[in-house]
Formats: structure tokens, sequence, C-alpha cells
């Protein structure tokens, strides 16, 4: 069969925009493949001519390829070249686009998006919490005496804010453990960090604005920019974190995603100094920086730096937490921490929205945290993770010591494990998937800046007799080279 025709997806590659071509061809291949504008079984054209076509490395173009190989969206058949499934799975599970009638420009873009797949976790899936015996015995206590004690008026419409009880809850507690500073009042409560971001999106940015986010970058923060249409300026990283100064661009943006405390994925902490630069460069030019503090509460006591937001005297941070790590990612509980004059409008979103989250819900996570269980929880965990973090690193420096190179790192959710400089990661994480075993290649997180090859292993929801089984299976995956 002829190869198809590169001018299908290649049309719509925007040469002067900030988004690198190699993830422009990636989200344009997906939704082609995705619309069935290349027929099931169809060959993609050679790496080669397609390279030659667009004016790109042929490894940025292999690159590409083997990602959307590793997603299900093209078959790779070594020696004969890149196919399109006869039943492309990410596809199959969705309705066709209604391209007939109009639909939005987002429409078009989300029919492409590929939700991940979540059930029993698979090691080394990453963002389980442990959700142990006691955990369960105290919440299923607070949930029946919640429900059998609620008012007539608790079980209705509630303050969209977030029950002020639990705002009060969060405020405590942020303050003593993030150095937050925060009056209950600054708080709206959302169904976590992701709605946050699109709360902040929605009240910080038009469409066109500029939004700066870190290179390597949390994949959704991208993408819930994306959906607000801000034009997207990857800004690499260095050792200390987010580095404005290496900004591609001098032109103020509107907001900067940052992840301070530990940046995602690459975990390093921004120091003082850097925080203070930020800070007032935020302050000089007006830009927002929305900072994302996640999983801050399991770094090793000691190593624990305190918010961004706690040295903020201007009134430039929002800042984003979520009890999806803390407590249990189905609950949907998350916090922003916003300036007084943005609660009004964040509130009035959250509203216009989804109205609030659930009532009884808040009440048992505010009497969990006020009876003292959450913070009992958190220091169960935060040994029980630093548990399977050692155990995790000890057993793939046991078994794959001479293939692998763990990132040195105290804590936390996940590890990261660098591979020999000359491997692709995708690939690798595509014969571990294979196997059985996920990984999330540090590639597909990258933007526009190189970094070594590295996977990210989550160890959080995973026993250690499954880790164990998981590395033997990563070895036996990994022992040559994966193509
Ligand atoms: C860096 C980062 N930010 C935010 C989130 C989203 O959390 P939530 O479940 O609160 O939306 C995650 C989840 O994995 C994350 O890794």
């Amino acid at each position: 069969m002829p190869a198809a025709a590169p001018s299908l997806w290649t049309t719509h590659l925007d040469r002067t925009g900030p988004l690198p071509m190699s993830r422009q061809l990636a989200a344009s291949l997906r939704r082609v493949i995705a619309e069935g504008g290349i027929g099931a079984g169809a060959r993609l054209p050679s790496t080669r001519v397609l390279s030659a076509e667009l004016g790109l490395a042929r490894s940025t173009v292999v690159a590409v390829f083997e990602q959307l190989a590793a997603e299900g969206f093209v078959l790779a058949r070594p020696g004969s070249g890149y196919y399109v499934p006869s039943r492309p799975e990410p596809a199959s599970s969705k309705p066709p686009l209604p391209s007939a009638r109009p639909v939005s420009r987002e429409a078009k873009r989300l029919a492409a998006f590929v939700i991940p797949r979540r059930g029993e976790p698979r090691p080394f899936e990453n963002g389980y919490a442990e959700i142990d015996g006691r955990f369960m015995a105290d919440w299923k206590r607070l949930a029946a005496r919640v429900l059998t004690d609620r008012s007539r008026a608790q079980w209705a419409y509630g303050d969209p804010q977030g029950d002020p009880e639990l705002r009060r809850a969060i405020a405590a507690y942020l303050g003593a453990a993030r150095g937050v500073r925060c009056r209950p009042e600054q708080i709206v409560l959302t169904s976590g960090t992701q709605h946050g971001l699109s709360l902040a999106a929605r009240i910080l940015l038009d469409p066109g604005d500029t939004a700066w986010v870190e290179d390597p970058c949390y994949g959704a923060a991208h993408e819930i920019l994306t959906m607000a249409e801000a034009r997207i300026v990857p800004v690499p990283v260095d050792e200390h974190g987010l580095a404005i100064a290496r900004s591609p661009e001098t032109a103020t943006p509107r907001l900067v995603y940052t992840t301070p405390s530990r940046q995602y994925p690459l975990g390093m902490a921004m120091p003082y100094a850097r925080r203070v630069e930020l800070l007032e460069w935020a302050e000089r030019t007006g830009a927002w920086i929305v900072e994302d503090d996640y999983e801050s509460e399991f770094q090793a006591p000691g190593k624990m730096l305190p918010s961004l937001q706690g040295l903020d005297r201007g009134g430039r941070v929002i800042y984003l937490g979520t009890f999806s790590k803390l407590v249990f990612p189905s609950l949907r509980l998350g916090y922003a921490v916003l300036p007084d004059d943005l609660v009004g409008p964040a509130t009035a979103a959250r509203y216009l929205t989804d109205r609030q989250s659930s009532g009884p819900i808040q009440a048992i996570l505010t009497e969990f945290m006020l009876g003292g269980h959450f913070a009992r929880h958190l220091k169960r965990m935060r040994a029980l993770y630093a548990e399977r973090h050692r155990y995790l690193g000890d057993a793939i420096r046991d078994r794959m010591g001479n293939l692998l190179q763990i990132h040195p790192s105290e804590s936390g959710m996940y590890l990261i494990a660098w591979l020999p400089g000359d491997w692709s990661d995708a690939a690798a994480a595509k014969a571990l998937a294979a196997a059985g075993v996920v990984a999330v290649s540090l590639s597909s997180l990258v933007l526009a800046t190189r970094r070594p090859p590295g996977l990210m292993l989550g160890y959080t929801g995973h026993s250690e007799a499954a880790m164990a089984r998981a590395v033997e299976r990563m070895a036996e995956a990994l022992s040559c080279k994966p193509v």
C-alpha cells in the first residue's frame, strides 16, 4: 500500500509559533489518526521523506513516531516502517467527532486528546496514594457520623468558595506545614490542582496571552493552558529550577506556571535567592506566578522548603495544592490560595462551572483534619513512602545497576532512573509497557530543551512485593536495547 500523503497533517504546523515542531507534529498526527483521516493499515511516510519535507532532523521525526507507537496510535514494523493499526485503541473508545456539524476549535483539539487510563495500580504508575487499614477505619467512622448528623440545610447547596470550617482547617494546615500566609477568606476550594489551574487560567488569561511554563513540564498543566488558548513559551530549568533569565523571550508573560518546591519532573528545589529573584521580577513586570506545590509534604524532614507564596509580599502568587496525594486522588478536593482581589472572580468561575464541591465529602475531610487524623495519616504515609522509595532504589541498583542510574533524591512519590545516553526513553517505556510495567519517559514531558533519557517510576501505591516482581520484568524487558 502506498504511504499516506504527509500534506494531510503537515498543513497546520506553525513554524513561527513557540511550540516545538516535534510536539506539533505529534499532536497533528494523533488528531488525523483519531479522526480517521488516515485509514487503518495505511503506512506512514518514511521518516526520511518526512524529515526532508519538514526540514527537521530525522531523529526528531523518529522520536515522534516512537512516542506515538508507545501511545498505541501507530504500529512500528521493524525494517518496514510505521503503520496505522487496524483498530487504533485510543480512537476506538471515542465517539466520532461530529465533523459535519459545527463545533468549537477547542472541541476539535480535545477530540484528539488521549485520556490516560487508570484502574488497578500497575507498577510504577505514579500518583497513587496508599490506603491502609487505619485510614479506612477512620474514614468510615467519620463518614458514618457526618452522614447521620447532617441537618436539612447541610444537604442543600453550600458555599461555592468551600465550606468555611474546612477553609479554616486548610489555612491553619498550610500556615504550619507549608509556610503559606493566608486567611481562610483567601482560599477557594477546588476539585484538585488541575481544576485550580483551569480556574487560574480562566481569571488571568485572555486567548493569545503568553504563559511561561517550565521545560520539562507537567503534561496536564501544558494542556490546560493550551485549552485556555494561551501562547505557551517553554522556559528551561537548570539545577535551581525555573530560570527566567534563560527565557527565550523578553516580553513579559501574563502568567508563569512553576513547581518551585520540587520541579516536576526533575525534582530540584528552587533555592531562596532564586525565589526572591522570581518574586521581584513578578512585582516589577506585573506577571502572575502560579505555584503548583505538589507532593512537597513527602520530602524528607529538613529538606522541605516552605512555599514561594509565603515569601510573596506583592500579591503576585496563586498557590495551588491538592488532597489527591495527601489523602487519595478520587477525593477530588484541592485548594487555590489567591490574593484578595482574585477571590471573587475565582469563586464566581467555580460557581458557574460546577457550583461547589460535594458537601458531605467536605464535611468528612473537615472532621478528618480537625480530629488530628490527617496529621497522623501524613506521618504514616511519609514513613511508608520513604521506605518504598528506598526499597525501589535498592532493588533497581541491585538488579539493573549496570544499566540504570537512580537520580539522587530524598523522597517524594516517584524516582527517576537515567538510561545510558544513547538510549531512547520512549522506546524503553514502550518495551516496559509490553511487559506490564508502566514508566513515563522524560522525553514525553520535554517541550523544547533536550534532556538525557530517563524514566519516571512511581512507588507510593505499590507494595514491595509488587515492585520486586516488576523490577524483575523490567530487567528482562530492557536486557537488550529496545528499538
Ligand atoms: C505536578 C502535578 N501537579 C498537579 C497534579 C494534579 O493533581 P490533582 O489530582 O489535584 O488534579 C499532579 C498529579 O499527578 C501533578 O503531578
